[in-house]
């Protein structure tokens, strides 16, 4: 009995150094295999077997994803696989290469002097009381004991010469506030452990080198200066070294994966690496920023990600947070980057010294907030490679992120209950617009301003870790998807091209540019639960010559415009956009029901056309009070709700659910004039259960005297919209009455396999 414990205990120990160990790619071919059934390591080892390979352990926390290592120049992994596909059907989804690549740092951009760009100053400060006395400032640094020699040029912290412009923390550090019990993992080029800044708050069980693959993630090339300025920011020990991080009293663990080339599988790992104790991932890296490429994690890392949202932090989400992206001066736009275009994370622009936007940070839908970094001459102050060295010159949006990691870490330390999506609502409501003359900012319906450059604001420590108080963590996530596609026989309709005549003058008339438009009904809404609206994503396949010339805008029924896409001079890819998701936060909390229109604006090149195909409207939001999801045909066997995002996740007892989502479908009796045929395909994509209910209820009790009260309210009679309603013949909401559809009903899964012929056939 005890020997059998050991023996598993020692099964489990030897699986795990397999799973971490070095690899050789000089000898080995390296494979996963993505298995149908969790913690199926018996067929993987049965296909290792076959291929005449080794199964090297369980790809990080994915336990459906294993690594195969085979001899090189044994036989053609993906051939074999391809013959005996058949029997190896019911237990492998797939086997795919592992091959290294590059990632890229956002490393701190050029300055650029004289630029024509003109700045001015946004007038709102707030002065700090303390500051404004005689010799203020040292009377905040003795209140707080504040020794570090570099604190005094640490402006985002406290801004004596732009009064106003930092992240306004000193009124939660004298709280007492100062990220205790708090992991954050950065996410870089390594990190110098034994730095006398950083040595106090390193946390190595958090971290490991997977470029490497030894435990110690220490810089090891000469350039490997990032990720360790990255974690002074966030955690520099409050001591007499260099300066201090923003939660310096938060511990920083260091995952090394910028400095070489890494599998899609090791980065996967390295996405959850520690999940249950490094709360926060701080990620300043990401593809290009050369304004050319669109390129999204899919497959293992994507799966990484969701599985980090579920289950990492004991069920309340890993906190993902990206920097937007430098390549601002290349027209590179954030929502052409899958990590920052995501749901699952939170994306930081930056805002330079004087709040104004720089010229590298990148624009996007899907920038929820901004934050401090390089610009009209300013630096962030960090801790630095070398013994005692400290760097002056940190910036770009890889200053940004870490910063609005470090604030996320005094926001945990206060409310550790807080899932990945509270932490979110917190940006939005908590972010103070800035530089306000900027042209670019509107009014939403919710009342908040939000700017494609600054997201929703700055971040603001103290009125987000004020909020964080006595926020109500929110419902579990729903939502709701509505498909267009076009008839089989008019599958593409032409996008005009609005080139103004004289390329230097005339103006683009966006009005005339293609549009299409879904509507979304009271019914739809309260098919899936859906309540208060947080993301929208937009999935459209589009076909053109130079997808650079594409502007693409989505407007809600309430006028509000999310521009999804901007020009990109230098991106001159014939691709066109393939199942491509832009994500949106600009409609956070808007009411929903009516019809939203997408546009695309062709305007550059005439010589380059385009065509449009498809496209697909995701809401995404929190379900309602009390909803119970309704029994379907597809739900049969069961009428629980699909807990955690992942479609073909698993539930406890290790039975997979079926792959199809929770759907209902509704064929759509379309208006004559337009020959296209659409469904409308309602998925209950997932529900979110809250695990750390004891946490909730300690603190909520904690705060109580407080007045708790979100924003969010229920639609009223006047907020319901008129609308063309595609679900106008009234029987179809009814529920005796449903379209009669058996198993082969359209659903989702089988559209886009129509799209994906489509476009083989071009
Ligand atoms: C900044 O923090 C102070 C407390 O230290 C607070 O009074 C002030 O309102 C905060 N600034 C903003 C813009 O909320
Ligand atoms: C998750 O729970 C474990 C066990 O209770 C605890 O040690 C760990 O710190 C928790 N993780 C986080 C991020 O709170
Ligand atoms: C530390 O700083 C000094 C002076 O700037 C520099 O010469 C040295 O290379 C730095 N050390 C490392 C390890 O980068
Ligand atoms: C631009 O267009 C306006 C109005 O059409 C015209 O008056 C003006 O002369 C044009 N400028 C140039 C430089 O072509």
């Amino acid at each position: 009995m005890k020997s059998a414990f050991f023996l598993s205990f020692a099964i489990l120990l030897l699986n795990y150094t397999w799973a971490i160990e070095k690899r050789d790619y000089s000898k080995r071919s390296y494979y996963t295999i993505h298995t149908l059934k969790p913690n199926d390591r018996a067929s993987a080892d049965l296909i290792a077997q076959e291929m005449g390979g080794q199964i090297e352990g369980q790809v990080g926390e994915l336990n459906q994803y294993y690594w195969l290592s085979i001899p090189k120049g044994s036989k053609d992994v993906l051939q074999h696989y391809k013959k005996l596909k058949r029997s190896f059907d019911p237990m492998v989804i797939n086997i795919q290469p592992q091959i290294p690549r590059r990632l890229h740092k956002r490393a701190p951009p050029p300055v650029i002097e004289n630029k024509n760009e003109e700045y001015r100053l946004n007038g709102e400060t707030i002065p700090l009381p303390s500051l404004d006395e005689p010799n203020g400032f040292q009377l905040v640094k003795d209140a707080l004991s504040i020794k570090d020699p570099g604190f005094d040029r640490q402006w985002h912290l406290i801004n004596r010469d732009e009064r106003g412009h930092d992240v306004n923390v000193t009124g939660v550090w004298s709280q007492g506030i100062t990220g205790k019990n708090v992991v954050v993992a950065i996410l870089d080029d390594g990190l110098e452990m034994n730095h006398p800044d950083l040595q106090e708050n390193y946390f190595a069980k958090g971290s490991y080198d997977f470029n490497d693959h030894t435990d110690e993630p220490k810089p090891r090339l000469s350039d490997d200066t990032h990720g360790t300025r990255c974690a002074g920011e966030i955690a520099a020990v409050k001591n007499q070294v260099c300066g201090i991080g923003v939660a310096y009293d938060a511990k920083v663990a260091g995952i090394r994966i910028l400095s070489g080339d890494i599998t899609e599988a090791d980065e996967a790992a390295a996405l959850n690496y520690a999940y249950q104790e490094n709360s926060i991932y701080s990620c300043s890296w990401g593809p290009a920023d050369s304004g050319e490429v669109a390129e999204a994690p899919q497959g293992i890392i994507l799966d990484a990600i969701k599985n980090g949202i579920n289950k990492g932090r004991n069920g309340t989400g890993s906190i993902f947070v990206f920097a937007s992206g430098n390549g601002g001066a290349h027209d590179d736009n954030c929502n052409f980057d899958g990590y920052t275009n995501s749901l699952y994370t939170i994306t930081v622009g930056a805002i330079d010294k004087q709040g104004n936007h720089p010229y590298y940070s990148e624009k996007c839908a899907a920038q929820l907030v901004v934050t401090y970094s390089s610009g009209s001459g300013g630096y962030i102050y960090t801790t630095d490679v070398g013994d005692n060295n400290c760097s002056d010159r940190h910036g770009g949006t890889s200053a940004a992120a870490p910063l609005a990691a470090g604030v996320f870490a005094l926001v945990l330390s206060v409310r550790p209950d807080l899932t990945w999506r509270d932490l979110q609502h917190l940006c939005v409501q908590s972010a103070v617009p800035i530089s306000l003359h900027d042209d670019d900012w509107s009014k939403l319906p919710s009342g908040r301003m939000f700017n494609h450059k600054f997201g929703y604001g700055v971040l603001d420590a103290y009125r987000i870790v004020e909020l964080a108080k006595k926020f109500e963590t929110v419902r579990a996530q729903t939502s709701l998807e509505v498909l267009s596609i076009i008839d089989l026989d008019n599958e593409k309709q032409d996008i005009p091209d609005l080139t103004p005549a004289t390329s230097f003058n005339g103006t683009i008339e966006k009005e005339n540019a293609f549009t299409t438009s879904l509507s979304v009904t009271q019914s739809m809404l309260d098919d899936v639960g859906l309540g208060r609206l947080e993301h929208v994503t937009v999935t459209v396949n589009i076909e053109h010559e130079r997808r650079g010339d594409l502007e693409i805008l989505l407007e809600s029924p309430h006028g509000i415009i999310s521009q999804l896409a901007s020009p990109r001079q230098f991106d001159k890819s014939t691709e066109g956009l393939k199942d491509w998701t832009f994500m949106t936060v600009k409609h956070w909390e808007e009411e929903p029901v009516g019809k939203w229109t997408l546009r695309i604006v062709d305007g550059k090149h005439p010589e380059n056309t385009g065509k449009f195909i498809d496209w697909k409207l995701t809401l995404w939001g929190e379900v309602v009070e009390g909803f119970e999801p309704k029994p379907t045909q597809n739900d049969q066997k069961s009428n629980r709700p699909n807990i955690g995002v992942d479609d073909f996740e698993s539930d406890q007892d290790g039975v997979v659910e079926d792959d199809q989502p929770n759907s209902q479908s509704f064929l759509d009796q379309q208006e004559e004039n337009k020959p296209n045929k659409a469904y409308i395909v309602y998925a209950i994509v997932s529900l979110f259960m809250i695990v750390s209910i004891a946490s909730t209820a300690f603190i909520t009790k904690k705060y109580m005297s407080s007045t708790a009260q979100s924003s969010y309210s229920r639609p009223t009679e006047e907020d319901t919209f008129e609308f063309d309603n595609l679900l106008s013949d009234e029987s179809n909401n009814d529920d005796d009455e449903e379209l009669d559809f058996n198993d082969d009903t359209i659903n989702e899964f089988q559209v886009n396999e129509i799209n994906h012929d489509r476009q083989a056939v071009h």
